[in-house]
Protein backbone atom coordinates (compact mmCIF):
# COMPACT_ATOMS: atom_id res chain seq x y z
CA UNK A 1 0.00 0.00 0.00
CA UNK A 2 1.83 3.15 -1.53
CA UNK A 3 -0.39 5.68 0.14
CA UNK A 4 -3.52 5.05 2.13
CA UNK A 5 -7.21 6.79 1.12
CA UNK A 6 -8.87 6.19 4.40
CA UNK A 7 -7.43 9.32 5.94
CA UNK A 8 -8.51 11.55 3.34
CA UNK A 9 -10.85 9.69 1.67
CA UNK A 10 -11.39 8.99 -2.15
CA UNK A 11 -13.68 9.62 -4.82
CA UNK A 12 -14.40 6.97 -7.64
CA UNK A 13 -14.89 8.76 -10.44
CA UNK A 14 -16.24 6.74 -13.38
CA UNK A 15 -16.38 7.79 -17.00
CA UNK A 16 -18.89 5.62 -18.61
CA UNK A 17 -21.26 5.21 -16.16
CA UNK A 18 -24.30 4.32 -18.32
CA UNK A 19 -22.30 1.29 -19.71
CA UNK A 20 -22.79 -2.11 -19.03
CA UNK A 21 -19.44 -2.70 -16.97
CA UNK A 22 -20.14 -0.27 -14.50
CA UNK A 23 -23.63 -2.06 -13.69
CA UNK A 24 -22.58 -5.49 -14.05
CA UNK A 25 -18.82 -5.18 -12.65
CA UNK A 26 -17.74 -1.98 -11.30
CA UNK A 27 -20.89 -1.28 -8.76
CA UNK A 28 -20.81 -4.51 -7.27
CA UNK A 29 -17.23 -4.99 -6.82
CA UNK A 30 -17.39 -1.56 -5.48
CA UNK A 31 -20.46 -3.15 -3.27
CA UNK A 32 -18.54 -5.83 -2.22
CA UNK A 33 -15.71 -3.85 -0.73
CA UNK A 34 -17.96 -1.53 0.95
CA UNK A 35 -19.60 -4.57 3.00
CA UNK A 36 -16.28 -5.81 3.71
CA UNK A 37 -15.36 -2.56 5.28
CA UNK A 38 -12.29 -2.36 2.80
CA UNK A 39 -13.29 1.22 1.05
CA UNK A 40 -11.76 4.59 3.13
CA UNK A 41 -14.12 5.89 5.63
CA UNK A 42 -15.07 8.88 3.83
CA UNK A 43 -15.84 8.05 -0.57
CA UNK A 44 -17.75 8.98 -2.95
CA UNK A 45 -18.76 7.39 -6.20
CA UNK A 46 -19.52 9.34 -9.36
CA UNK A 47 -20.93 8.59 -12.22
CA UNK A 48 -20.14 10.66 -15.33
CA UNK A 49 -21.91 9.85 -18.73
CA UNK A 50 -24.41 11.45 -21.17
CA UNK A 51 -27.50 9.66 -20.61
CA UNK A 52 -29.78 11.53 -18.25
CA UNK A 53 -30.00 10.30 -15.10
CA UNK A 54 -30.89 11.80 -11.80
CA UNK A 55 -28.84 10.93 -9.06
CA UNK A 56 -31.89 8.46 -7.64
CA UNK A 57 -32.62 7.41 -10.97
CA UNK A 58 -28.76 6.18 -11.60
CA UNK A 59 -28.95 4.53 -7.68
CA UNK A 60 -31.82 2.75 -8.87
CA UNK A 61 -29.92 1.09 -11.90
CA UNK A 62 -27.10 0.57 -10.10
CA UNK A 63 -29.17 -1.92 -7.09
CA UNK A 64 -30.36 -3.50 -10.23
CA UNK A 65 -26.62 -3.98 -11.48
CA UNK A 66 -25.38 -5.42 -8.00
CA UNK A 67 -28.79 -7.58 -7.05
CA UNK A 68 -28.23 -9.53 -10.48
CA UNK A 69 -24.55 -9.62 -10.85
CA UNK A 70 -23.39 -9.74 -7.08
CA UNK A 71 -24.49 -13.24 -5.89
CA UNK A 72 -25.74 -14.15 -2.67
CA UNK A 73 -24.28 -10.65 -0.92
CA UNK A 74 -26.88 -8.28 -1.64
CA UNK A 75 -28.55 -6.86 1.67
CA UNK A 76 -31.18 -3.84 1.94
CA UNK A 77 -29.53 -2.74 4.49
CA UNK A 78 -25.89 -2.66 3.44
CA UNK A 79 -27.12 -1.17 0.22
CA UNK A 80 -28.89 1.68 1.27
CA UNK A 81 -25.79 3.19 3.87
CA UNK A 82 -23.60 2.18 0.58
CA UNK A 83 -25.87 4.16 -1.65
CA UNK A 84 -25.74 7.02 0.11
CA UNK A 85 -22.41 7.54 -1.10
CA UNK A 86 -23.06 7.37 -4.68
CA UNK A 87 -24.09 10.13 -6.94
CA UNK A 88 -24.68 10.88 -10.92
CA UNK A 89 -23.37 13.93 -13.08
CA UNK A 90 -25.03 13.64 -16.59
CA UNK A 91 -22.24 15.31 -19.39
CA UNK A 92 -20.03 14.43 -21.82
CA UNK A 93 -16.08 14.50 -20.75
CA UNK A 94 -14.43 14.67 -23.82
CA UNK A 95 -16.50 18.41 -24.26
CA UNK A 96 -14.17 20.50 -21.48
CA UNK A 97 -16.55 22.84 -20.28
CA UNK A 98 -18.62 19.26 -19.54
CA UNK A 99 -16.17 17.97 -17.54
CA UNK A 100 -15.49 21.32 -16.14
CA UNK A 101 -18.49 21.23 -14.58
CA UNK A 102 -18.21 17.14 -13.30
CA UNK A 103 -14.91 19.18 -11.57
CA UNK A 104 -17.02 21.72 -9.80
CA UNK A 105 -19.07 18.70 -8.80
CA UNK A 106 -16.34 16.86 -7.30
CA UNK A 107 -15.46 19.30 -5.37
CA UNK A 108 -18.46 20.60 -4.37
CA UNK A 109 -18.64 16.83 -2.57
CA UNK A 110 -14.91 16.46 -1.34
CA UNK A 111 -14.97 19.25 0.75
CA UNK A 112 -10.88 20.36 0.77
CA UNK A 113 -8.57 17.39 0.39
CA UNK A 114 -9.68 13.64 -1.14
CA UNK A 115 -7.91 11.62 -3.59
CA UNK A 116 -9.15 10.97 -6.61
CA UNK A 117 -9.62 7.09 -8.80
CA UNK A 118 -10.49 8.21 -12.26
CA UNK A 119 -11.96 4.80 -14.30
CA UNK A 120 -11.90 5.18 -17.78
CA UNK A 121 -14.55 3.26 -19.08
CA UNK A 122 -15.78 4.84 -22.08
CA UNK A 123 -15.31 4.27 -26.08
CA UNK A 124 -11.50 3.84 -26.34
CA UNK A 125 -11.47 6.40 -28.91
CA UNK A 126 -12.36 9.07 -26.35
CA UNK A 127 -9.48 8.05 -23.78
CA UNK A 128 -7.13 10.68 -25.21
CA UNK A 129 -9.41 13.30 -25.22
CA UNK A 130 -10.52 12.66 -21.70
CA UNK A 131 -7.02 12.28 -20.73
CA UNK A 132 -5.59 15.36 -21.87
CA UNK A 133 -9.14 17.23 -20.68
CA UNK A 134 -8.28 15.85 -17.28
CA UNK A 135 -5.04 17.22 -17.77
CA UNK A 136 -6.10 20.65 -18.78
CA UNK A 137 -8.61 21.09 -16.08
CA UNK A 138 -5.73 20.34 -13.82
CA UNK A 139 -7.85 17.20 -12.43
CA UNK A 140 -4.41 15.55 -12.51
CA UNK A 141 -2.53 17.10 -10.59
CA UNK A 142 -1.51 15.80 -6.95
CA UNK A 143 -1.28 18.43 -4.15
CA UNK A 144 -1.55 16.86 -1.28
CA UNK A 145 -4.05 13.98 -2.04
CA UNK A 146 -3.29 11.52 -4.92
CA UNK A 147 -4.81 11.13 -8.61
CA UNK A 148 -4.85 7.51 -10.22
CA UNK A 149 -6.63 6.56 -13.78
CA UNK A 150 -7.57 3.37 -14.11
CA UNK A 151 -7.51 2.93 -18.05
CA UNK A 152 -9.77 -0.30 -19.51
CA UNK A 153 -8.83 -2.32 -22.41
CA UNK A 154 -8.15 -2.10 -25.22
CA UNK A 155 -5.07 -0.31 -25.05
CA UNK A 156 -4.47 0.74 -28.63
CA UNK A 157 -5.06 -1.19 -31.42
CA UNK A 158 -1.76 -2.13 -32.57
CA UNK A 159 2.01 -1.57 -31.31
CA UNK A 160 1.84 2.35 -33.08
CA UNK A 161 -1.70 3.28 -31.60
CA UNK A 162 -0.57 2.20 -28.53
CA UNK A 163 2.77 4.07 -28.21
CA UNK A 164 0.54 7.46 -29.01
CA UNK A 165 -1.90 7.02 -26.49
CA UNK A 166 1.10 6.02 -23.74
CA UNK A 167 3.13 9.46 -25.03
CA UNK A 168 -0.49 11.30 -24.21
CA UNK A 169 -1.15 9.40 -20.80
CA UNK A 170 2.43 10.28 -19.89
CA UNK A 171 1.89 13.89 -21.21
CA UNK A 172 -0.59 14.39 -18.25
CA UNK A 173 0.14 11.56 -15.88
CA UNK A 174 3.34 9.96 -14.12
CA UNK A 175 3.35 6.56 -15.15
CA UNK A 176 2.87 5.67 -11.00
CA UNK A 177 -0.67 7.28 -11.72
CA UNK A 178 -1.66 5.13 -14.57
CA UNK A 179 -3.44 1.65 -13.83
CA UNK A 180 -3.93 -0.14 -17.24
CA UNK A 181 -6.31 -2.95 -16.24
CA UNK A 182 -6.67 -6.61 -17.07
CA UNK A 183 -9.28 -8.34 -15.63
CA UNK A 184 -7.52 -11.70 -15.68
CA UNK A 185 -4.93 -10.76 -13.46
CA UNK A 186 -7.17 -9.70 -10.89
CA UNK A 187 -8.82 -13.24 -11.09
CA UNK A 188 -8.03 -14.92 -7.73
CA UNK A 189 -6.70 -18.30 -9.58
CA UNK A 190 -4.24 -16.40 -12.34
CA UNK A 191 -2.77 -14.73 -8.97
CA UNK A 192 -2.57 -17.98 -7.50
CA UNK A 193 -0.28 -19.15 -10.45
CA UNK A 194 3.08 -17.38 -8.37
CA UNK A 195 2.23 -18.84 -5.18
CA UNK A 196 2.02 -22.32 -6.65
CA UNK A 197 5.10 -21.59 -8.61
CA UNK A 198 6.82 -19.54 -6.15
CA UNK A 199 5.40 -20.36 -2.41
CA UNK A 200 6.20 -24.34 -2.96
CA UNK A 201 9.72 -26.18 -3.67
CA UNK A 202 8.11 -29.07 -5.54
CA UNK A 203 6.72 -27.39 -9.14
CA UNK A 204 9.44 -25.17 -9.40
CA UNK A 205 12.61 -27.68 -10.18
CA UNK A 206 10.62 -29.44 -13.05
CA UNK A 207 9.42 -26.14 -14.73
CA UNK A 208 11.45 -25.95 -17.69
CA UNK A 209 12.46 -27.44 -20.87
CA UNK A 210 14.32 -30.71 -19.19
CA UNK A 211 10.82 -31.79 -17.43
CA UNK A 212 8.07 -30.33 -19.51
CA UNK A 213 6.75 -31.07 -22.97
CA UNK A 214 4.36 -28.78 -23.61
CA UNK A 215 1.95 -25.96 -22.28
CA UNK A 216 -1.62 -25.58 -23.74
CA UNK A 217 -3.82 -22.74 -22.73
CA UNK A 218 -7.42 -22.53 -23.20
CA UNK A 219 -9.59 -19.96 -22.69
CA UNK A 220 -13.03 -20.48 -24.51
CA UNK A 221 -16.40 -18.98 -23.77
CA UNK A 222 -19.81 -20.20 -24.83
CA UNK A 223 -21.03 -16.99 -25.79
CA UNK A 224 -21.07 -15.41 -28.71
CA UNK A 225 -20.30 -11.73 -30.21
CA UNK A 226 -23.94 -10.37 -29.16
CA UNK A 227 -24.57 -7.02 -28.68
CA UNK A 228 -20.82 -5.96 -28.96
CA UNK A 229 -20.40 -6.75 -32.69
CA UNK A 230 -19.51 -3.09 -33.50
CA UNK A 231 -16.28 -3.38 -31.34
CA UNK A 232 -15.74 -6.74 -31.69
CA UNK A 233 -15.73 -6.78 -36.17
CA UNK A 234 -12.81 -4.37 -35.80
CA UNK A 235 -10.94 -6.01 -32.98
CA UNK A 236 -11.32 -9.81 -33.36
CA UNK A 237 -10.44 -12.36 -30.69
CA UNK A 238 -6.35 -11.76 -31.02
CA UNK A 239 -6.59 -8.11 -29.70
CA UNK A 240 -9.72 -9.09 -27.12
CA UNK A 241 -8.09 -11.76 -25.87
CA UNK A 242 -4.80 -12.78 -26.69
CA UNK A 243 -3.12 -9.27 -26.28
CA UNK A 244 -4.12 -9.06 -23.21
CA UNK A 245 -5.59 -12.24 -21.08
CA UNK A 246 -4.03 -15.14 -22.76
CA UNK A 247 -0.48 -13.37 -22.91
CA UNK A 248 -0.80 -12.42 -19.73
CA UNK A 249 -1.61 -16.18 -18.14
CA UNK A 250 1.49 -16.96 -20.29
CA UNK A 251 3.37 -14.63 -18.53
CA UNK A 252 2.38 -15.50 -15.06
CA UNK A 253 3.29 -19.51 -16.23
CA UNK A 254 6.40 -18.84 -17.73
CA UNK A 255 7.94 -15.90 -16.57
CA UNK A 256 11.55 -15.77 -13.71
CA UNK A 257 10.84 -15.92 -9.96
CA UNK A 258 10.62 -11.97 -9.47
CA UNK A 259 13.07 -10.63 -6.49
CA UNK A 260 10.50 -9.62 -4.38
CA UNK A 261 6.48 -9.17 -4.81
CA UNK A 262 6.32 -5.68 -5.87
CA UNK A 263 5.02 -4.20 -8.85
CA UNK A 264 8.51 -3.35 -10.32
CA UNK A 265 10.06 -6.74 -9.99
CA UNK A 266 6.79 -8.55 -11.02
CA UNK A 267 6.34 -6.37 -14.22
CA UNK A 268 9.90 -6.45 -14.91
CA UNK A 269 9.70 -10.53 -15.06
CA UNK A 270 6.95 -10.24 -17.50
CA UNK A 271 8.78 -7.78 -19.26
CA UNK A 272 11.30 -9.60 -19.85
CA UNK A 273 9.56 -12.91 -20.73
CA UNK A 274 7.34 -11.11 -23.16
CA UNK A 275 10.59 -10.02 -25.14
CA UNK A 276 11.65 -13.36 -25.45
CA UNK A 277 8.75 -14.45 -27.70
CA UNK A 278 9.96 -14.29 -31.20
CA UNK A 279 7.43 -13.56 -34.28
CA UNK A 280 4.65 -16.35 -34.47
CA UNK A 281 5.30 -18.39 -37.61
CA UNK A 282 2.00 -18.31 -40.20
CA UNK A 283 1.99 -21.44 -40.56
CA UNK A 284 1.30 -22.36 -36.97
CA UNK A 285 -1.64 -20.52 -36.92
CA UNK A 286 -5.18 -20.94 -37.46
CA UNK A 287 -8.06 -18.30 -37.18
CA UNK A 288 -11.86 -18.73 -37.74
CA UNK A 289 -15.24 -17.95 -37.78
CA UNK A 290 -18.53 -19.51 -35.73
CA UNK A 291 -20.96 -20.20 -38.73
CA UNK A 292 -23.43 -17.78 -38.26
CA UNK A 293 -20.92 -14.64 -37.39
CA UNK A 294 -21.70 -12.95 -40.79
CA UNK A 295 -24.92 -12.91 -39.83
CA UNK A 296 -24.78 -11.05 -36.36
CA UNK A 297 -26.14 -7.02 -36.81
CA UNK A 298 -23.16 -4.94 -37.09
CA UNK A 299 -20.74 -7.36 -38.83
CA UNK A 300 -19.18 -6.28 -41.94
CA UNK A 301 -20.85 -8.23 -44.93
CA UNK A 302 -17.71 -9.94 -46.10
CA UNK A 303 -16.60 -9.57 -42.76
CA UNK A 304 -12.59 -11.85 -41.90
CA UNK A 305 -12.43 -11.04 -38.50
CA UNK A 306 -11.58 -14.27 -36.07
CA UNK A 307 -13.61 -14.99 -33.57
CA UNK A 308 -11.75 -18.06 -32.84
CA UNK A 309 -7.52 -18.43 -33.12
CA UNK A 310 -5.15 -20.94 -32.47
CA UNK A 311 -1.09 -20.79 -32.23
CA UNK A 312 2.28 -22.57 -31.32
CA UNK A 313 4.89 -20.21 -29.86
CA UNK A 314 7.80 -20.48 -28.32
CA UNK A 315 10.05 -18.76 -25.86
CA UNK A 316 13.40 -17.99 -26.42
CA UNK A 317 15.46 -18.49 -23.37
CA UNK A 318 17.38 -21.04 -21.03
CA UNK A 319 14.22 -22.24 -19.21
CA UNK A 320 11.74 -22.61 -22.35
CA UNK A 321 14.09 -22.74 -25.13
CA UNK A 322 12.21 -25.70 -27.67
CA UNK A 323 9.33 -25.64 -25.31
CA UNK A 324 6.07 -25.40 -27.49
CA UNK A 325 3.00 -23.81 -26.17
CA UNK A 326 -0.20 -24.21 -28.07
CA UNK A 327 -2.81 -21.66 -27.12
CA UNK A 328 -6.56 -20.98 -28.35
CA UNK A 329 -9.75 -19.01 -27.78
CA UNK A 330 -12.75 -18.48 -29.16
CA UNK A 331 -16.15 -17.63 -29.08
CA UNK A 332 -19.61 -19.63 -29.51
CA UNK A 333 -17.58 -23.22 -27.95
CA UNK A 334 -18.99 -25.70 -26.51
CA UNK A 335 -18.70 -24.62 -22.86
CA UNK A 336 -16.66 -21.45 -20.82
CA UNK A 337 -13.56 -22.58 -19.62
CA UNK A 338 -9.91 -21.01 -18.55
CA UNK A 339 -7.49 -23.24 -18.06
CA UNK A 340 -3.81 -24.14 -18.35
CA UNK A 341 -2.24 -27.29 -18.88
CA UNK A 342 1.40 -27.81 -18.51
CA UNK A 343 2.41 -31.29 -19.75
CA UNK A 344 5.63 -33.06 -18.50
CA UNK A 345 7.82 -35.54 -19.86
CA UNK A 346 7.45 -39.39 -20.23
CA UNK A 347 9.34 -41.18 -17.55
CA UNK A 348 11.90 -43.65 -19.59
CA UNK A 349 10.14 -46.71 -20.06
CA UNK A 350 12.76 -48.31 -18.32
CA UNK A 351 11.34 -50.88 -15.75
CA UNK A 352 6.92 -50.78 -16.59
CA UNK A 353 6.45 -52.39 -20.58
CA UNK A 354 3.54 -50.03 -20.33
CA UNK A 355 4.96 -47.19 -20.35
CA UNK A 356 5.57 -45.98 -23.60
CA UNK A 357 1.92 -47.09 -24.58
CA UNK A 358 -0.24 -44.06 -25.69
CA UNK A 359 -2.75 -45.17 -22.62
CA UNK A 360 0.14 -44.03 -20.24
CA UNK A 361 -0.40 -40.11 -20.29
CA UNK A 362 2.65 -38.43 -18.78
CA UNK A 363 2.03 -36.41 -15.48
CA UNK A 364 -0.09 -33.23 -16.36
CA UNK A 365 -1.01 -30.15 -13.84
CA UNK A 366 -3.74 -28.42 -14.81
CA UNK A 367 -4.49 -24.79 -13.71
CA UNK A 368 -8.29 -24.06 -13.80
CA UNK A 369 -8.91 -20.10 -14.27
CA UNK A 370 -12.40 -20.65 -14.21
CA UNK A 371 -15.27 -22.08 -14.01
CA UNK A 372 -14.72 -25.24 -10.97
CA UNK A 373 -11.41 -23.63 -9.90
CA UNK A 374 -8.98 -25.62 -9.13
CA UNK A 375 -5.52 -27.39 -9.63
CA UNK A 376 -5.76 -30.56 -11.07
CA UNK A 377 -2.30 -33.33 -10.55
CA UNK A 378 -2.91 -36.27 -12.94
CA UNK A 379 -0.38 -38.89 -12.79
CA UNK A 380 -0.17 -43.18 -12.92
CA UNK A 381 -1.03 -45.10 -10.43
CA UNK A 382 -1.28 -49.10 -10.63
CA UNK A 383 -4.68 -50.71 -11.60
CA UNK A 384 -5.37 -52.85 -8.46
CA UNK A 385 -5.18 -56.35 -9.00
CA UNK A 386 -3.07 -56.24 -11.96
CA UNK A 387 0.27 -56.86 -12.87
CA UNK A 388 1.66 -54.14 -14.28
CA UNK A 389 -1.44 -52.03 -15.70
CA UNK A 390 -1.35 -48.38 -14.83
CA UNK A 391 -4.15 -45.72 -14.89
CA UNK A 392 -4.49 -42.25 -14.67
CA UNK A 393 -5.64 -40.94 -11.25
CA UNK A 394 -6.48 -37.05 -10.58
CA UNK A 395 -4.58 -35.35 -7.56
CA UNK A 396 -7.64 -32.31 -6.58
CA UNK A 397 -7.26 -29.25 -5.13
CA UNK A 398 -10.83 -27.61 -5.49
CA UNK A 399 -11.55 -23.80 -4.28
CA UNK A 400 -14.86 -24.51 -3.56
CA UNK A 401 -14.04 -27.37 -0.99
CA UNK A 402 -10.80 -25.76 0.37
CA UNK A 403 -12.39 -21.91 0.70
CA UNK A 404 -15.69 -22.69 0.87
CA UNK A 405 -17.98 -21.14 -2.64
CA UNK A 406 -17.95 -17.27 -1.43
CA UNK A 407 -14.18 -17.33 -0.88
CA UNK A 408 -13.82 -16.08 -4.24
CA UNK A 409 -13.92 -12.28 -4.85
CA UNK A 410 -14.89 -10.78 -8.73
CA UNK A 411 -11.59 -9.71 -10.31
CA UNK A 412 -12.56 -6.11 -10.15
CA UNK A 413 -13.35 -6.27 -6.49
CA UNK A 414 -9.12 -6.88 -6.01
CA UNK A 415 -7.91 -4.44 -9.04
CA UNK A 416 -10.70 -1.65 -7.49
CA UNK A 417 -8.68 -2.12 -4.15
CA UNK A 418 -5.55 -2.23 -5.46
CA UNK A 419 -5.66 0.91 -6.96
CA UNK A 420 -7.29 2.48 -4.24
CA UNK A 421 -4.13 1.41 -2.20
CA UNK A 422 -1.53 2.13 -4.63
CA UNK A 423 -0.23 -1.13 -5.29
CA UNK A 424 -0.04 -1.45 -9.17
CA UNK A 425 1.37 -4.92 -9.59
CA UNK A 426 -1.85 -6.54 -11.20
CA UNK A 427 -2.22 -3.60 -13.59
CA UNK A 428 0.08 -3.62 -17.07
CA UNK A 429 3.30 -1.19 -17.13
CA UNK A 430 3.74 1.04 -20.33
CA UNK A 431 6.40 -1.04 -21.21
CA UNK A 432 4.99 -4.44 -21.14
CA UNK A 433 2.11 -3.41 -23.29
CA UNK A 434 4.25 -2.00 -25.57
CA UNK A 435 6.16 -5.61 -25.32
CA UNK A 436 2.28 -7.38 -25.65
CA UNK A 437 1.30 -5.36 -28.98
CA UNK A 438 5.18 -6.45 -30.42
CA UNK A 439 3.64 -10.08 -30.61
CA UNK A 440 0.73 -9.04 -31.71
CA UNK A 441 1.81 -7.39 -34.41
CA UNK A 442 3.60 -9.53 -36.50
CA UNK A 443 0.57 -11.58 -36.28
CA UNK A 444 -2.12 -9.51 -37.32
CA UNK A 445 -0.10 -8.25 -40.32
CA UNK A 446 0.86 -11.34 -41.39
CA UNK A 447 -2.25 -12.51 -41.51
CA UNK A 448 -2.98 -9.23 -44.17
CA UNK A 449 -0.33 -11.10 -46.68
CA UNK A 450 -1.09 -13.92 -49.25
CA UNK A 451 0.69 -16.49 -47.20
CA UNK A 452 -1.42 -16.20 -44.24
CA UNK A 453 -3.71 -19.47 -43.76
CA UNK A 454 -7.76 -18.97 -44.51
CA UNK A 455 -9.73 -17.74 -42.46
CA UNK A 456 -12.36 -21.49 -41.98
CA UNK A 457 -15.36 -21.29 -40.05
CA UNK A 458 -16.99 -23.81 -37.18
CA UNK A 459 -19.93 -25.08 -35.66
CA UNK A 460 -22.09 -22.58 -33.08
CA UNK A 461 -21.42 -24.72 -30.01
CA UNK A 462 -18.48 -27.06 -31.11
CA UNK A 463 -14.59 -26.98 -29.67
CA UNK A 464 -13.37 -25.03 -32.61
CA UNK A 465 -12.23 -25.55 -36.68
CA UNK A 466 -10.16 -28.92 -37.25
CA UNK A 467 -7.23 -26.75 -38.36
CA UNK A 468 -6.91 -26.31 -34.74
CA UNK A 469 -6.69 -29.94 -33.92
CA UNK A 470 -4.63 -30.54 -37.45
CA UNK A 471 -1.92 -27.72 -35.65
CA UNK A 472 -1.48 -30.46 -33.02
CA UNK A 473 -2.00 -33.61 -34.47
CA UNK A 474 1.12 -32.66 -36.97
CA UNK A 475 3.00 -32.42 -33.76
CA UNK A 476 1.38 -35.66 -32.31
CA UNK A 477 -0.42 -33.80 -29.41
CA UNK A 478 -4.07 -33.22 -28.66
CA UNK A 479 -5.75 -30.40 -27.28
CA UNK A 480 -7.25 -31.19 -23.30
CA UNK A 481 -9.11 -29.74 -21.23
CA UNK A 482 -8.51 -31.33 -17.37
CA UNK A 483 -10.53 -29.30 -15.77
CA UNK A 484 -14.01 -30.64 -17.52
CA UNK A 485 -15.83 -33.73 -17.76
CA UNK A 486 -13.95 -35.95 -20.29
CA UNK A 487 -11.24 -33.42 -20.82
CA UNK A 488 -13.56 -31.64 -23.12
CA UNK A 489 -13.41 -34.25 -25.59
C1 LIG B 1 -13.13 -9.33 -22.11
C2 LIG B 1 -13.41 -9.50 -23.57
O1 LIG B 1 -11.93 -8.66 -21.90
O2 LIG B 1 -13.05 -10.62 -21.50
C3 LIG B 1 -14.69 -10.26 -23.79
O3 LIG B 1 -13.52 -8.21 -24.18
C4 LIG B 1 -14.64 -11.58 -23.05
O4 LIG B 1 -14.92 -10.50 -25.17
C5 LIG B 1 -14.25 -11.37 -21.60
O5 LIG B 1 -15.93 -12.16 -23.12
C6 LIG B 1 -14.00 -12.71 -20.92
O6 LIG B 1 -13.83 -12.50 -19.56
P1 LIG B 1 -14.20 -13.65 -18.52
O7 LIG B 1 -13.78 -13.09 -17.21
O8 LIG B 1 -15.67 -13.89 -18.63
O9 LIG B 1 -13.41 -14.84 -18.95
Amino acid sequence: MSQDSSNTGATIVIFGASGDLTQRKLIPALYNLFRKKRLPDRFNIVGVSRTAYSHEDFRTEMKQGVKEFSGETFRDEYWNSFAEHIWYVAGDASKVQQLDEVRKFLESKENGTSNRLYYLSVAPTLYPVIINNLGELNMNGENGSWRRIIIEKPFGTDLETALDLNKIVHHNFDENQVYRIDHYLGKETAQNILFLRFANTIFEPVWNRNYVEYIQITVAEQVDVGHRAAYYDQAGVVRDMFQNHILQLLALVTMEPPSGFNATSLRNEKVKLLSAIPPIELQNTVRAQYADYLQTDGVMKNSQTPTYAAMKLYIENWRWQGVPFYLRSGKALRAKTSQIRVRFQRPPGVIFNTISDESCTPNTLTICIQPDEGIHLNFQAKLPDSNHDTREVDMEFNYAKAFGEQEIPEAYERLLLDALNGDPSLFTRSDEIEALWKIIDPLLSGWETGDAPAVTTYAHGSWGPTAADELLRKDNHKWHLGCIPNGGT
